[in-house]
């Protein structure tokens, strides 16, 4: 039995890959340019990914530990550039695949995010997408004059609400408002451009948006909800929705339940591609494959160990150094910021103690390890196991996340896949969206 065709994506930050690891290279720097990326993106489109998705968040977080030591140490979290000014250069290079950002609905006024993302979608011709997050760190809520983020589900209200006026703003020029008339020399036609009035719970916003929507109208939306709050909001909006779930059996429920989900809102959920973060770890036996994820994962490394404890406690705003690396990790710890993280790693902390469920941490996703050949086996199985609709793929920052990891997926996994029939051969439409729902 063989999968249908899925879709692959890349998952990264617009920060520094792993500078410090044998093949790192210049890329130390050389990300600030952006340049490492550009040489990414042509990499995946050769190899016939949908996207490349950037997270982002905008502190330096001193959640471990109780200063900025370990996230400027490892780089974690800062330095980390804005990615949505690197679209443009990502399109330049391309022709055809997506380029998807991040931007918080706690942070953005929701004009000035209409307007970027409009404006980015022109520059790219229709190749861009926004990663809707609310943001869960009061750290990054302090840059923007706030004490601290609202509460978890409260930030998912104010997120519907963005979302509404955001497109609303994208729908405020008709189509064919623009004219061009040269007998009356009428540019736009003011008749088919509309102010909005909004004025909701939270937004307050007149319009009209004063360009024209990109030529997607709604650039692709993607979203990563955990909770239930979280996945009522992914389901209602998104067309791609991100998720690190370790095993297949749980990766199928979360489907089926975002697919339930979008239907009760009247939406198609085969409009929506819910991709699984996994990191691929590929050798020319499976023995080297095996040795290259012990080093990776095996939590050997203390310098692992800073960076994997450096980033969960910075999204869950809970300090892990508290808690002893030999012994499982007490009950009842809450946060407001992930929460849905922090069950989740609780829950499957159950009889291990922390430093054993780091190594699953870290890895974010099912265990995929061989050669190009076993490790396609292994993609094709859990597809079909799963329903559809893809993997995003991504490299362990501190030590794989470099040229050479790139080049294992694109020139040695993806051609495998492709010739299987289990990837995209071709890009058949000129917008990101329609490529993405194509199947
Ligand atoms: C693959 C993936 C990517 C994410 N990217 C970001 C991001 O760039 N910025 C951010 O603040 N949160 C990001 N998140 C967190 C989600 O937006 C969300 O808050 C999290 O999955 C927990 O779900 P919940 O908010 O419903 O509790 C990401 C989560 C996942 C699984």
């Amino acid at each position: 039995m063989t999968a249908d065709p899925f879709h692959l994506a890349w998952f990264t930050s617009f920060n520094s890959p792993a500078w410090r690891s044998a093949w790192g290279g210049e890329t130390g720097t050389e990300w600030m340019t952006g340049e490492y990326f550009v040489d990414m993106a042509r990499s995946l489109e050769r190899a016939g990914f949908d996207f490349m998705m950037f997270e982002d968040s905008t502190m330096v977080s001193e959640a471990l530990g109780g200063t900025s030591e370990m996230d400027l140490k490892h780089g974690l979290h800062s330095p980390k550039m804005d990615p949505l000014p690197l679209l443009p250069l990502l399109a330049a290079a391309t022709k055809h695949m997506g380029f998807i950002a991040t931007a918080s609905t706690s942070f953005y006024p929701p004009f000035i995010l209409a307007r970027t993302m409009a404006t980015l979608d022109h520059l790219t011709r229709g190749r861009i997408g926004w990663n809707v997050v609310t943001s869960s760190e009061d750290i990054a809520g302090k840059n923007y004059g706030m004490d601290s983020l609202p509460e978890h589900d409260e930030r998912y209200d104010r997120a519907d609400e963005f979302v509404d006026v955001v497109e609303q703003l994208w729908d405020s020029w008709e189509p064919g408002a623009i004219v061009m008339n040269q007998e009356t020399g009428h540019y736009a036609d003011h008749t088919k451009v509309h102010p909005i009035n909004f004025e909701g719970k939270y937004h307050k916003v007149r319009g009209p948006l004063n360009m024209p929507a990109g030529p997607q109208g709604h650039p692709v939306l993607c979203q990563a909800g955990g909770s239930p709050r979280g996945r009522e909001f992914s389901s209602a909006h998104a067309n791609a929705i991100v998720t690190a779930l370790p095993t297949v059996d749980k990766m199928k429920a979360y489907r089926a339940d975002i697919r339930e989900r979008a239907a009760r809102q009247g939406r198609n959920p085969d409009d929506i591609k819910v991709m699984y973060l996994v990191q691929p770890i590929i050798g020319e036996t499976e023995a080297e494959a095996r040795a290259k994820f012990h080093q990776i994962y095996g939590m050997d490394d203390p310098m692992q160990i800073e960076q994997t404890l450096g980033v969960i406690s910075a999204v869950t705003e809970i300090d892990f150094f508290q808690f002893p690396l030999d012994e499982e990790m007490p009950e009842g710890v809450t946060t407001n910021g992930h929460q849905s993280i922090l069950d989740d790693f609780i829950q499957r902390n159950r009889g291990k103690t922390l430093r054993e469920s780091l190594s699953e941490r870290a890895r974010l996703g099912p265990e995929l390890v061989g050669t190009a050949e076993s490790v396609a086996d292994q993609m094709d199985s859990m597809m079909e196991e799963v329903g559809g609709d893809g993997f995003l793929i991504r490299a362990e920052t501190g030590l794989s996340h470099n040229r050479r990891y790139i080049d294992e997926i694109s020139s040695g996994l993806a051609p495998v896949l492709r010739r299987r029939g289990l990837i995209r051969s071709s890009y058949d439409h000129a917008l990101f969206k329609d490529n993405l729902l194509a199947f």
